[in-house]
């Protein structure tokens, strides 16, 4: 596999948040599967490696989703009259309590996977279920689609039904077995997920703690969701003073522990200061806060205070797996949060939202995300053709009709140097 190589086209990324770098017909330069540079011109010591040339095509980072539920896939776009808790009990566990069964899993994992090979994500951060043979399943399918995600199978052991909750003991040895057996993969990585502080016992949050550290894995989980939740992780947890502390207290809250955080839609400034201080990234999901009424994260709170970003599809809180699509639902979010809940909460541009779905997100897997030298190379080549139109764009209006009007489907895609399609 040739991992040196050349592509040509309208190349825009973003190296620093607001900021588009827009290079229109240059080489973007791939050398052992990273990013060697652009150039108007392919330099001398390059004349002999083969170039791709996508004319008039538009070449992006890979689109990172930081929180998706790969085993809600089934589901998207059902159920979305319902609020969290109640979404949670009649939607999401009864379904993820077929995935004992492994031909209902391979089948669903494989829709899965093929939907996000064809998509512009290149990179994601995925929840299985509890059980550790689909959760391998699925990253097997995974590592074959070329696709470098975490994939974390999920830990619960109490508020869920029979069908789907295991004891601490068997939690935790199953969690243990399966993080041993990942280590079989090259591309793809396993992820602690204690699903949410309301389905992990403080025992199963310990030994998570424990095993988190022995194996020095990264941890994802949600945050600050909805009220009603945070309202039960108070009533579960008497002794913390906010949310982050039910997982901060077992050593799962970022600082040697690499942590995403879903939603943190009503994060206090404690909790934020503490996600700022020990490097928590946040998944912004502002499709999923929509469906089930979670309210509008305050994104531009978190660009102000240096949070670390990136955005989430969360299906199936999320009906559309497009990170495309959450680029414009955060920006639209960001819109009505501004007129409507804090004037002081300017909404987000359009090289923010990329910055977001592209550097932001992506620091969470290592120098991912942009196409300065000695990023791994992640690239997506977006074919504007398909949507014709008699005005004369510039480059980032071309990206700006991309972002909101395309299937979202790439013409190219390309990770971690090599090309999938
Ligand atoms: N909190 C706990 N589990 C879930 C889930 O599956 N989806 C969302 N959006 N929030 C959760
Ligand atoms: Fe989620």
């Amino acid at each position: 596999m040739e991992r040196t190589f050349a592509l040509k086209g309208n190349v825009i990324y973003t190296p620093v948040c607001g900021q588009l770098e827009l290079r229109s017909g240059s080489y973007l330069v791939c050398e052992e599967g990273v990013v060697a540079g652009i150039f108007d011109a392919l330099p001398e010591r390059y004349q002999d490696i083969p170039v791709e040339d996508f004319g008039e095509k538009l070449i992006l980072p890979g689109l990172i989703d930081l929180h998706v539920h790969a085993s809600q896939y089934a589901y998207r776009g059902l159920g979305m009259d319902m609020e969290l808790l109640d979404w949670l009990e009649h939607n999401a566990f009864p379904e993820e309590s077929h995935f004992a069964d492994p031909d209902y899993a391979r089948r669903a994992y494989e829709i899965f996977t093929e939907q996000l090979k064809y998509s512009a994500t290149t990179r994601a951060c995925i929840f299985a279920t509890i059980h550790r043979p689909a959760t391998l399943m699925l990253m097997e399918q995974l590592e074959q689609a070329g696709l470098p995600c975490f994939v974390g199978k999920v830990n619960m052991d109490r508020n869920s039904p029979d069908t789907l909750r295991e004891t601490t003991e068997e939690s935790l040895s199953e969690t243990r077995r399966w993080l041993e057996e990942s280590s079989d993969f090259h591309m793809v990585r396993p992820i602690l997920t204690p699903r949410f502080t309301p389905s992990c016992t403080d025992e199963l949050m310990d030994g998570l703690g424990v095993l988190q550290r022995e194996f020095g894995v990264a941890m994802q989980s949600h945050l600050s969701e909805n009220r009603s939740e945070i309202q039960w992780v108070s009533e579960l947890c008497p002794d913390t003073h906010f949310y982050g502390e039910s997982y901060s207290r077992f050593g799962l809250f970022g600082e040697g522990c690499p942590t995403v955080m879903a939603h943190c839609v009503w994060s206090e400034e404690e909790e934020r200061r503490l996600m700022k201080n020990n490097g928590v990234f946040i998944a912004h999901c502002p499709q999923s806060n929509m469906n089930v009424s979670s309210g509008i994260a305050p994104v531009r709170t978190f660009l102000r205070e240096g949070q670390r970003v990136g955005l989430g599809s969360d299906v199936a809180g999320g009906a559309h797996l497009s990170i495309f699509r959450a680029m414009t639902d955060a920006i639209q979010c960001s819109k009505l949060r501004w007129r409507l809940v804090d004037q002081g909460d300017s909404a987000l541009t359009m090289a923010e939202a990329l910055y977001l779905a592209t550097k932001g997100g992506g620091a969470f897997f290592g120098k991912v995300g942009s196409f300065e030298p000695g990023y791994e190379f992640d690239a997506i080549v977006m074919d504007d053709a398909g949507l014709p139109t008699t005005r004369v764009c510039t480059l980032d209006e071309r990206l700006e009709r991309v972002v909101y009007l395309s299937d979202g489907r790439p013409f190219a895609k390309y990770a971690a140097g090599k090309r999938l399609f």
